[in-house]
């Protein structure tokens, strides 16, 4: 039998749904039931009807479904796919912050590992992070742990931000003001967009600074023909399946390798070995899904 075949009978006998971040390579996108970015993943975790989930993309994603699905089982086909950013931040450090700045309120990307996300007041994603740092009544904010997000937050705000140093390689340090540059030479007529993960730089060239299914809406709804793509290269397979009229370009070196190491033979075994199952106390479960379910009622 076919290893897709496989998948998709193992699928229906543990009653699983398979869920995809944008970034995973394109036969994962091809055989899962949903694709998209980090809180529209969260937001299905929580609604879904499964008994398992495999969780292709990294860690803190598959413990975030875990936190807001405890009763299901939440399966992380690679257990070393990691996000090097949610790593820059721990525990200790959270609570050092806390001493020191004992009045702020503790905004954490959701990229933070569920240790730390059980010590902060309320979650973000790049596709909400505005919307929840205005919401909030407090003025004085730590913003943790993204740099770059926390920067582009500090533009469309009048509180005060204080902003952890943490940064995620593949957007910081792979997608640099010339790669833009070049592409626009390239394709002048092209809509530039990128990610908030991005430095200051790179924002400052583009049209549009939007989360990855933010830059899905825009590649449909806009009337351009042509769009430079700045994020992780794995977007540009959706984008292109999407709207196959129109063209886009990546920055092809942007490539985040944690979100890489799945395949479907590590779904294929995900799914006949139950592995690798995400298991978190009751205790960082119940805590984390505060600061979670807070952001969710943005
Ligand atoms: P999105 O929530 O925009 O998909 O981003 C997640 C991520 O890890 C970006 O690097
Ligand atoms: Fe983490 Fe960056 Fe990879 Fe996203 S692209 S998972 S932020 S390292």
């Amino acid at each position: 039998m076919e290893i897709r075949d496989e998948i998709l009978k193992l699928k229906k006998e543990k009653n699983a749904v398979i869920l995809a971040h944008n970034y995973q390579i394109p036969e994962i996108q091809d055989i899962a039931d949903f694709v998209g970015d980090s809180l529209d993943l969260s937001k299905k975790a929580r609604d879904t009807d499964a008994d398992v989930i495999v969780f292709c993309g990294v860690k803190f994603m598959a413990e975030t479904a875990k936190i807001l699905s405890p009763e299901k089982t939440v399966l992380l086909p690679e257990k070393d796919a990691g996000c090097p950013m949610a790593d820059m931040v721990t525990p200790e450090d959270v609570m050092d912050l806390r001493k020191k700045y004992p009045d702020a309120t503790f905004v954490a990307y959701v990229n933070t590992n569920a240790d730390v996300k059980a010590l902060i007041d309320v979650c973000c994603t790049s596709a909400n992070a505005v919307k929840v740092v205005n919401g909030i009544k407090a003025h004085r904010i730590v913003f943790l742990p993204d740099k770059n997000l926390g920067k582009w937050v500090q533009r469309h705000t009048d509180k005060e931000i204080i902003i952890w140093h943490g940064f995620c390689p593949t957007h910081h340090s792979f997608i640099t003001p010339e790669d833009i540059k070049n592409l626009k030479k390239e394709h002048p007529d092209a809509l530039v967009m990128v990610h908030p993960e991005c430095t200051p730089e790179v924002i400052d060239l583009a049209d549009e600074v939007a989360s990855t299914n933010g830059m899905v809406r825009i590649a449909r709804e806009s009337n351009k023909k042509e769009f430079i793509v700045g994020t992780e290269e794995g977007l540009a397979y959706r984008l292109k399946k999407e709207n196959p009229e129109k063209e886009f370009y990546p920055i092809k070196k942007a490539i985040c390798s944690d979100m890489k190491k799945i395949n479907l033979q590590s779904i294929l075994n995900s799914l006949k070995y139950n592995q690798f199952e995400i298991k978190l106390s009751d205790e960082i479960i119940t805590r984390s899904r505060n600061a979670l379910n807070r952001m969710l009622e943005f």
